[in-house]
């Protein structure tokens, strides 16, 4: 079928998935863990980036996806179900296609980047658009598979948490220990969790000495974990965590306060800031909300909220070329994409170049 690959190959002692269940993967998990240089320099300790765009479908979410699918399909589903902002969708519908199932994905119209929508168009999902937000999605997702013949796929479905939680493994497999902070973007809680429960277990297991303080960032219009209570109308340009009522708010909790962590919310300026950081300075492209983690950890450098010397990993969760328009509709059209069309001759071109 394929060369062994994926994070079920790699962590299977540590997923509940049996023997003889089969295995549905594309391949996903051993990103990159990369040195951010200049984000090092800016937080004067060491900087590490989880480049978790470099999954199959672009995102995260395939680690979740490979477990929960290769589940669903042990047990006899012939469809999956997920609500979501794009990336959950774009997982679902690729590794469901994969798995020979069938997709059904529940979207907030309007609110979906155009890459994800055509990830879950592409690999042939049945989309249904609602007239309502995420949160909606998930509570109708929720019934339809209380319901009907289909397997919820969503975060709430543990096992989703338990194929997410082999990035904080590889992590610390890279280091040969724990980092001494782990910062990522926080929507419906899902990720956070899963990552708690990964460092958790390998404190447990011995495999490493610690555990990381967990840092969570929200977009400040959508920061239900921050303020401490639901937000009714949640709104960021960072639609992947445009969430009000984050399914895994308990443990989201849990994974600050066990660990000494800590939430807070940045504004949507310093997310496109952070995500022009990213691109411009570490050669990564991520989408906004990817960027979440970092305008958090910048944000909180400005206040000097962050001790020196500390080793730090931070997840970007998804691939910047998913939300091109959002991407390139904060940039300022003389600098960027814009610029000028020139005759094709030597002179022209090279003063076009800047010469
Ligand atoms: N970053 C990206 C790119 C996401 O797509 C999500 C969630 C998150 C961060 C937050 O992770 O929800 O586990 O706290 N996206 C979900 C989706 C909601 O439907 O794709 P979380």
């Amino acid at each position: 079928d394929q060369v062994p690959s994926g994070v079920i190959a790699r962590y299977r002692p540590w997923l509940p998935i049996a023997e003889d269940d089969p295995v549905v993967s594309l391949g996903e998990g051993s990103t990159p863990l990369i040195r951010a240089h200049a984000l090092s320099d800016e937080l004067d300790g060491e900087v590490w980036l989880k480049v978790e765009g470099a999954n199959p479908t672009g995102s995260f979410k395939d680690r979740g996806m490979a477990v929960a699918v290769s589940k669903a399909l042990a047990e006899g589903s012939t469809a999956v179900i997920c609500a979501s902002t794009g990336n959950t969708s774009a997982s679902a519908a690729a590794y469901a296609a994969r798995a020979g199932m069938t997709p059904i994905v529940l979207l907030p119209a309007g609110r979906i980047a155009a890459g994800k929508l055509a990830q879950a168009v592409i690999h042939g999902a049945r989309i249904v658009q609602l007239d309502g937000n995420f949160d909606d999605c998930l509570a109708l997702a929720r019934q339809v598979a209380d319901n009907y013949p289909v397997a919820l796929v969503n975060s709430v479905n543990p096992v989703r948490l338990q194929g997410q939680k082999t990035a904080a493994f590889e992590i610390c497999d890279a280091f040969g220990d724990a980092p001494d902070v782990h910062v990522l973007p926080v929507g419906n809680g899902g990720n956070i969790s899963a990552y708690w429960l990964g460092f958790r277990q390998y404190a447990e297991q011995g495999m490493t000495s610690g555990r990381p303080k967990i840092w969570g960032f929200q977009a400040a219009g959508a920061a239900p974990l921050v303020n401490g209570a639901p937000v009714a109308e949640p709104d960021t340009i960072a639609t992947a965590i445009r969430i009000g009522r984050p399914a895994s708010t308990e443990l989201a909790i849990a994974a600050r306060n066990e660990s000494g962590g800590l939430f807070a919310a940045v504004s949507d300026n310093e997310i496109m800031a952070a995500q022009a950081f990213l691109a411009q300075r570490e050669g990564v492209f991520v989408e906004p909300a990817s960027a979440t983690g970092v305008a958090g950890l910048l944000a909180l450098k400005e206040r000097d909220a962050v001790p020196a010397g500390l080793r730090i990993s931070v997840t970007v969760t998804g691939h910047g070329l998913k939300d091109v328009d959002t991407a390139l509709g904060a940039l300022d059209p003389i600098d960027s994409a814009n610029a000028d069309v020139v005759p094709a001759d030597l002179s022209a071109v090279a003063s076009a170049c800047g010469f």
